[in-house]
């Protein structure tokens, strides 16, 4: 069974798992604009695969992290644009 913990997503507590990416962490949280364009439109996740760069956000102030492919960890923050 996975382990279950909680991370921040904006400053907002949500129930999370070892096996949860922080995008999953994210939605859950009900947050879907993850980042701002250069023109400042929402943007969202796209693929869920890695690959567009569309997922990223800051985790633990580590700036554009691709919120798809890292996995909710104990004491995580969690920052989108938005
Ligand atoms: S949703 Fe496409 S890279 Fe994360």
């Amino acid at each position: 069974m996975p382990k279950a913990f909680s991370v921040t997503v904006n400053g907002a507590q949500v129930d999370a798992t070892e096996d949860m990416t922080a995008l999953a962490a994210i939605l859950l949280s009900g947050t879907t604009t993850l980042r701002r364009s250069v023109s400042g439109e929402q943007r969202g996740a796209l693929c869920g695969m890695g690959v567009c760069f569309e997922c990223r956000v800051t985790i633990n102030g580590e700036h554009h992290c691709r919120s798809c492919q890292i996995r909710c960890a104990q004491e995580m923050d969690i920052r989108t644009d938005e």
